[in-house]
């Protein structure tokens, strides 16, 4: 049979209809399946928590997941409190909790020695703060220029490395005073496997900690490797004297966040598609710092390295990062104590 071109077209007409019907239809079942109310579970009922940098990415990611599982209550330590509060109420609608200490916002700029001088003194004074049980180091940064703060450490080493350590210290007392016997209280860093480019090592100074050696021949990723090995040797050298808190670390892999900002603009305009497909999501990259800051088997060990990119049954593979030898440790711990002295007195 011939078509005339008037049945062609009125048959293209039917096929287009057809077409744009049916995945209208998909993707209206996809949105009234994703608008299924949320379910929470109880699980993490006895459990406290406090995560820096949660108002985007990974850490908001794992914040969603820490309430959904019923913690008992989140923090969220955040320098945009104002972003922090909506997420707060985004997750009390969602799951209709009623009560206002569930779910808190406090300001933290890690950046600013005020802001978290403050953060130690709201831990001190109790509030929502006072019923930690678990730390999750999140936050965290990249910095295209160099930069030296008015007391003399550099924007990176502060940011991922040095203040965080601050308020690990400040909440420690805290995290002891709430761990259980069959319940120790945990503190978690995101950390990164781009720490294997660290340079510090037993010939580490005051001044490599401070970040400030780097003026002249400043590179973007080794001060970031330098932060994150940085942290993960300190909290390996005080999970080495401690038996009441647990200490990990966490690499997410390479996720598509917000932490891309720091990359030229231009590469990102054009690794766009290549980032969506190739990187991990947020949520994935939070699944080792859950399983580290939550599951019965991190609670019975100390000082490891999980990898979202190595999930493994009932766990995550450990990971090799970069050199956290005892000795190198123990020295870049005491080092980076003496700079908190001196930065936060
Ligand atoms: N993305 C990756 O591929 C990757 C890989 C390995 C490790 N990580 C680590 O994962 C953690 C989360 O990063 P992400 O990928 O989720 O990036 P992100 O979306 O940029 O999240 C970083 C979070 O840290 C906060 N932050 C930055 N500077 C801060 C400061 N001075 N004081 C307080 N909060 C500050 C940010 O707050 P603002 O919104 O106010 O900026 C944001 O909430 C970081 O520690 C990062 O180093 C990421």
């Amino acid at each position: 049979m011939v078509l005339s071109g008037e049945d062609e077209d009125q048959q293209w007409q039917v096929l287009l209809s057809m077409t744009v019907a049916i995945t209208s239809g998909l993707i209206l079942r996809k949105k009234l399946c994703s608008q299924q109310p949320a379910v929470r579970t109880t699980e993490l009922r006895s459990q406290h928590f406090c995560v820096t940098g949660s108002t985007s990415g990974i850490g908001e990611a794992v914040v969603k997941e820490l309430v959904r599982r019923g913690a008992g209550s989140v923090v969220l330590a955040v320098r945009d409190t104002y972003k922090g509060s909506k997420l707060v109420k985004e997750l009390r609608d969602a799951y209709d909790i009623k009560s206002d200490d569930e779910i808190t916002v406090v300001g933290l700029d890690l950046l600013n020695v005020e802001s978290c001088r403050a953060f130690s003194q709201a831990v001190i004074e109790g509030g929502p703060l006072g019923k930690t049980t678990c730390l999750i180091n999140n936050a965290g940064a990249m910095f295209k220029t160099f930069h030296v703060n008015d007391r003399q450490v550099e924007d990176t080493m502060m940011t991922n490395f040095l203040a965080p350590l601050y308020i690990t210290k400040a909440l420690l007392p805290t995290l002891r005073k709430n761990a259980k016997f069959n319940s120790p209280s945990r503190v978690i860093c995101t950390g990164s496997k781009l720490e294997k480019r660290s340079e510090l090592d037993e010939t580490t100074t005051l001044d490599d900690l401070r970040g400030k050696n780097d003026a002249d021949d400043y590179s973007l990723f080794q001060a970031y490797a330098n932060s994150k090995h940085g942290i993960h040797l300190c909290v390996n050298a005080m999970a080495d004297e401690d038996s009441v808190v647990k200490y990990h670390t966490a690499s997410p892999g390479m996720v598509n966040s917000r932490l891309n900002r720091f990359v030229n603009p231009s590469v990102l305009f054009f690794t766009w598609p290549l980032r969506k497909l190739l990187l991990n999501t947020p949520e994935h990259g939070a699944a080792s710092v859950l399983h580290a800051a939550t599951s019965h088997e991190a609670a019975q060990s100390t000082a490891k390295f999980y990898d979202s990119n190595k999930p493994e049954k009932g766990g995550f593979g450990v990971t090799q990062g970069a050199s956290v030898e005892k000795k190198i440790a123990r020295r870049v711990y005491g080092q980076a104590t003496i700079i908190l002295d001196e930065v936060f007195r």
